[in-house]
C-alpha cells in the first residue's frame, strides 16, 4: 500500500465476516477515549459486539493509569463491546481470560496482516521484534438494566514512525509499518482484529480455556524470561517466568537466597518486564 487509507465504516465492513462483532461500528474523529464512550453507550444499552473507534484519542487510557499515546490519522484505537450472558461458574475464567484472548486475537491479526510474527507480553502488551507495538485495556462494569458488560480496549501503532513517539516511548515502542517498510489498511486491520477476537471468544465459550490457554502459550515470550513484575501497590518482584497457569495467571519464581527454598509468586496483574 502506498498511502494510509483513512477509517472508513464501509471498507471495514467490506472485510468483515463476523457474527456479532463489529456489526455496530461507532466510527468518530476524535474522542478523549474510545473505553470511555464505550462503557458510556454499553451503560446506555448498545448491542453486543458494537465497536467505537476513533482516528485520534485525546485521553488514550492505558494499564496501570498510564495514558495512550494516540495521534490522528496513523493508529487504530478501538473498544469493543463484550455483553455475553455468562453461567455464573464460568464468570471468574472468562473475565481472567478476556484480556488474553483478546491479546491472542489482535496477534493473530496483525501476523495476518502484516506478515510479521507477533509475540504477546504477559499478560497482554503485543511485541514486534521486543517492541511494544499494541496494549489491552480491559475494563468491567454492570448498569442497572442492561446487566454487566466488558470493553475490550485495543490500541495498535500501525502507520506511524518512531521517531514521533514521544522519549519515554521511542526505544520501547515500535509501529507496523516501521517493522515491514510499508503501509498498513487500518480498515482491514480492524476487520481481522474484530475476527480473530470473535473466534477465541466462541472458542472459549464452546469449549474452555484449554485450547485457548495453549495458543497463548505458544505466543507468550514471557515464559522462561527473567522478569522483573511492578504489582499495582508497588511491589517489584525479579525471577524466572515459569508458567501459564490454566486461570490466565503467571508464575514466578525467585531464586533462592542462601539457604532458604525458591519463592513462588503467581501473579493475576502486574507490568512486566523482560529483562533477559
Ligand atoms: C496498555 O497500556 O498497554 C493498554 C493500552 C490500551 C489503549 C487502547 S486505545 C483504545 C482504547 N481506548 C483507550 O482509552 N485505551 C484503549
Amino acid at each position: 500500500m502506498q498511502r494510509p487509507s483513512p477509517l472508513n465504516v464501509h471498507a471495514i465492513q467490506s472485510y468483515l465476516g463476523t457474527r456479532s462483532l463489529g456489526r455496530r461500528i461507532e466510527l468518530h474523529e476524535r474522542l478523549d477515549s474510545t473505553n470511555r464512550e464505550a462503557v458510556a453507550l454499553a451503560q446506555a444499552g448498545v448491542e453486543h459486539g458494537t465497536i467505537v473507534l476513533a482516528d485520534a484519542q485525546t485521553s488514550g487510557r492505558g494499564r496501570m493509569a498510564r495514558t495512550w499515546f494516540s495521534p490522528p490519522g496513523v493508529n487504530l484505537y478501538g473498544s469493543v463491546v463484550i455483553r455475553t450472558p455468562i453461567k455464573a461458574p464460568l464468570l471468574a475464567a472468562w473475565l481472567s481470560w478476556l484480556p488474553l484472548m483478546a491479546a491472542l486475537g489482535v496477534a493473530e491479526a496483525i501476523d495476518i496482516v502484516s506478515g510479521l510474527p507477533t509475540a504477546v507480553k504477559w499478560p497482554n502488551d503485543l511485541l514486534i521484534n521486543e517492541r511494544k507495538v499494541g496494549g489491552i485495556l480491559c475494563e468491567s462494569a454492570a448498569s442497572v438494566g442492561t446487566g454487566p458488560f466488558q470493553i475490550i480496549g485495543i490500541g495498535v501503532n500501525v502507520n506511524g514512525v518512531p521517531e514521533d513517539f514521544p522519549d519515554d516511548l521511542r526505544h520501547i515502542a515500535t509501529t507496523i509499518r516501521h517493522e515491514t517498510g510499508g503501509f498498513i489498511d487500518r480498515n482491514r486491520l480492524t476487520a481481522q482484529l474484530l475476527i480473530e477476537l470473535e473466534s477465541c471468544l466462541e472458542e472459549f465459550l464452546s469449549r474452555g480455556s484449554e485450547s485457548i490457554a495453549l495458543a497463548y502459550r505458544r505466543r507468550c515470550t514471557t515464559i522462561g524470561k527473567t522478569v522483573r513484575a511492578v504489582l499495582a501497590d508497588g511491589k517489584e518482584y525479579i525471577g524466572v517466568a515459569d508458567a501459564i497457569e490454566q486461570d490466565g495467571s503467571l508464575t514466578v519464581v525467585q531464586p533462592s537466597l542462601g539457604t532458604s527454598p525458591p519463592t513462588v509468586r503467581q501473579l493475576r496483574a502486574a507490568d512486566i518486564m523482560h529483562l533477559r
